[in-house]
């Protein structure tokens, strides 16, 4: 039987959220002991473990016919792969850093340094824009400890939570790319194979949608069920089911959570117990 092979990152920022995604999507594998490939027990997928840089080029070739991997990498390498799906996970931004005691004003302080970073591409982009003329030095892993080594003046590279640049006493000063995880494709995928990479499509976006939505249970008095249905902004119109208790009806709905963040004490305050909000594990239209 035909299969698809995913390109997924073998280790760093993005391996776990790719695999959970991939598990939640209700797909299993057996536990990756280091293997280049891991084939699935219950979907025609194939799981390549890949260094992240990688991804773009083996899906490009079509060694990979579909890839998790973070939009830096296919903006660096220019590679133009069609993005069948933005993830929600991943977030990073690609910045500048110089060490923390150095002062920095503006981007013209760039000027004349040396720039240690394994982005050459987004690196010169920027200051090609900004008519800055440093020195580009490329490296491939550890680019934040040039700087100490005194390899060169300052780095661009990716932070998301800052505790690497904390740690190699650098701060950051100029964000010049915005970079979430992505799903692409090879281009000339054959029909069966564009078959099952939407299969497997449709399940990303039924858990991401879960994902983005709560269950949520609560009681009101009957006579404030118009006010609480105006607050919840449901999918469809909630279900109502009177409780044992007279003049008080049990109300479900499903909402973004962030629609009961904002509404909780409206909601309390129109004599709303008993809220209970689930998580929800799939969502299907
Ligand atoms: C990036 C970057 C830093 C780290 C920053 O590495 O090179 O080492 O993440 O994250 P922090 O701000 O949370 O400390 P990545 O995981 O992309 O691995 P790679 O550079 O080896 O591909
Ligand atoms: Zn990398």
């Amino acid at each position: 039987m035909e299969k698809i092979r995913i390109a997924v990152q073998k280790k760093g920022r993005l391996n776990d959220s790719s695999l959970k995604l991939i598990a939640d999507c209700g797909i299993h594998f057996p536990k990756n002991s280091g293997q280049l490939k891991s084939p699935a027990d219950n979907f025609p997928l194939e799981i390549l473990h890949l260094r992240d840089d990688d991804i773009p080029g083996y899906v490009m070739d079509g060694v990979a016919d579909i890839g998790i991997v973070g939009r830096n990498e296919i903006e660096e390498q220019r590679m133009d792969l069609p993005v069948m799906e933005n993830l929600s996970f991943g977030k990073c931004r690609l910045s500048i850093a110089v060490p923390r005691e150095k002062s920095y004003t503006g981007v013209n302080d760039l000027e004349g340094q040396i720039i240690a970073t394994s982005y050459p591409y987004l690196l010169s982009r920027f200051l090609a824009e900004n008519s800055v003329n440093a020195e580009i030095h490329e490296i491939s892993g550890s680019v934040e400890i040039a700087p100490a080594i005194g390899l060169t003046d300052s780095i661009c590279d990716l932070v998301s939570t800052g505790s690497t640049l904390l740690f190699n006493g650098l701060k950051e000063v100029e964000t010049i790319f915005h970079s979430s995880a992505v799903l692409v494709r090879n281009r000339g995928l054959s029909p069966s194979k564009l078959e099952l990479a939407n299969r497997l499509l449709l399940r990303i976006r039924a858990v991401k949608r879960a994902d983005a939505f709560k269950y949520i249970l609560l009681n009101v008095p009957d006579e404030k069920i118009d006010e609480v249905i105006n607050i919840l902004p449901g999918l469809k119109s909630p279900t109502i089911m009177p409780l044992a208790q007279k003049g008080w009806s049990s109300l479900h709905s499903v909402i973004p959570e962030e629609a009961f963040w904002d509404n909780i004490e409206r909601l309390h305050n129109c004599g709303a117990e008993g809220i209970l909000v689930l998580p929800i594990e799939k969502i299907m239209f």
